[in-house]
């Protein structure tokens, strides 16, 4: 990235900042949060990284040796153990469930969806309120079907309409019982690490498609809130944006503060600018401008969810090559996570005020730590739930990723996020002690004679 570039990103950014209005989006009774249970507490999964045995564009991507450790194989079985897996939520004081549907699994063949598969998720979601957990649905978290990448790809224009013809099918299936629904985990992240940087599938690296493929994830968010209101008018759709911390390596530096800036506008603020205002514009290094405009953007949201984990702390090499080193690093002396991601609740509040200037009510979609130990997860809950309540503007919900260790991605089975350590011989659960901190934060959150 040029210097000039990120100047450029500075400048239309912040003109975009002072065009933001607060949402449009003034439906008769706000979808959100719901009266009969204001606060949600809950534990987040998703479903390949569970479930187990789901054949779809990330089994080729572990085939072709893309990842890091074991394939995912059975993941840690919970598909056949759903409904044990929510009682462990329940156990640890959930109020509320966060699960994905896997499209692969419901929309095996393109335009042909398994009954079963459905029905499956049905009986999950009958079994979670009949225990007194709030179901909260991810339709899109970053696994895709076999016939996806190659019939429809993100960047093209069809992928809009198979990605509602999903939604609509799920929400058919699960019906009015779902009231919570985030079509989209993180779509930032999947653009950036599948279309830009190749990381994960459908592994692209190319800067001319981004724009296009942006525009369609938003459009398929768009047309998936549409295809759940139709069957469940009531229901609360949400984005889970990740954002991320990002600090000037030197302090001093004029350079590493800039680029810190840089980083926070395109990562942070560009998506919380799209569902403010319906026009996102902001620019990915080294020159890609990603600009768009979409006006049904508010309207289709009702609660802004926030994924958080961490800070970057960012060096600038010289003005030649302006990107340098990102790294992570225990600044506070409150230590680092096992995978190495700094622990930083102090960031936290200012993270969600930003995220609540878009608008609309904010939930903690997901914020955790990989600890196998559990030296560190008690603390982190703690000052993360404290930060949250520091931050000048209502949280209405929690969920900790992760309730169980499960599959994370390219490094495989590696990181333990989970309240619950998982035996991956025998697939046993059993309690971390930092369970207990979750249990008691929960009910101080809950204020439990509400719940
Ligand atoms: C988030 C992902 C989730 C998990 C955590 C650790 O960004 O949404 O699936 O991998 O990171």
């Amino acid at each position: 990235m040029s210097l000039s570039t990120v100047i450029y990103a500075e400048f239309t950014s912040s003109a975009l900042a002072t065009q933001a209005q607060p949402s449009t989006h003034t439906p008769e009774m706000p979808r959100f949060p719901f009266p009969d249970r204001p606060k949600l507490w809950g534990t987040a999964v998703s479903h390949y990284q569970v479930e187990g045995d789901d054949v779809c564009d990330w089994t080729r991507w572990e085939e072709a040796g893309r990842t890091r450790g074991e394939p995912c194989g059975q993941a840690v079985g919970t598909w056949d153990r759903y409904e044990s897996d929510a009682g462990l939520a329940l156990d640890a004081g959930a109020n509320a469930f966060r699960f994905s549907v896997s499209w692969s699994r419901v929309e095996p063949r393109e335009g042909h969806f398994d009954d079963i598969a459905l029905e499956r998720y049905r009986r999950l979601v009958d079994h979670l309120i009949a225990i007194g957990l709030e179901p909260c649905v991810t339709l899109f978290h970053y696994t895709h079907p076999l016939w996806f990448h190659g019939r429809t790809p993100w960047s093209s224009t069809a992928s809009v309409e198979r990605f509602r013809r999903f939604a609509a099918r799920v929400a058919e299936a699960l019906g009015a019982a779902v009231r919570f629904w985030l079509p989209l985990n993180e779509p930032l992240v999947f653009l950036l690490a599948g279309w830009f940087d190749g990381q994960i599938p459908p592994g692209i690296t190319d800067a001319g498609t981004l724009r296009r493929v942006f525009d369609h994830l938003l459009a398929a968010h768009v047309a998936a809130a549409a295809a759940i209101r139709e069957c469940v008018p009531h229901a609360a759709i949400g984005i889970a944006h990740n954002m991320m911390a990002f600090a000037p390596e030197r302090r001093a530096s004029f350079l590493d503060t800039l680029l810190a800036g840089a980083a926070h506008r395109c990562y942070n603020r560009s998506l919380i600018e799209a569902f403010a205002t319906g026009r996102w514009d902001f620019i990915l290094p080294p020159a890609t401008r990603i600009r768009g405009r979409r006006d049904d953007l508010p309207r289709s949201l009702d609660v802004f969810g926030v994924n958080f984990y961490s800070r970057l702390h960012l060096r600038c090499p010289g003005t030649k090559r302006f990107i340098g080193e990102f790294a992570y690093r225990d600044a506070t002396g409150a230590g680092l996570t096992d995978n190495g991601w700094e622990i930083v609740p102090e960031a936290f509040p200012a993270l969600l005020e930003e995220a609540a200037s878009a608008g609309f009510p904010l939930v903690v979609t997901e914020n955790g730590l990989a600890d196998a130990n559990d030296r560190l997860r008690s603390r982190f809950l703690e000052t993360h739930v404290e930060a949250m309540a520091r931050a000048n503007v209502p949280v209405h919900g929690y969920f900790h990723w992760s309730l169980l260790d499960n599959y994370e991605w390219l490094d495989g089975f590696g990181p333990k996020f989970g309240l619950y350590a998982v035996d991956r011989m025998t697939l046993l659960r059993t309690p971390r002690p930092s369970v207990e901190t979750f249990r008691r934060l929960g009910e101080a959150f809950l204020g439990r004679s509400v719940d």
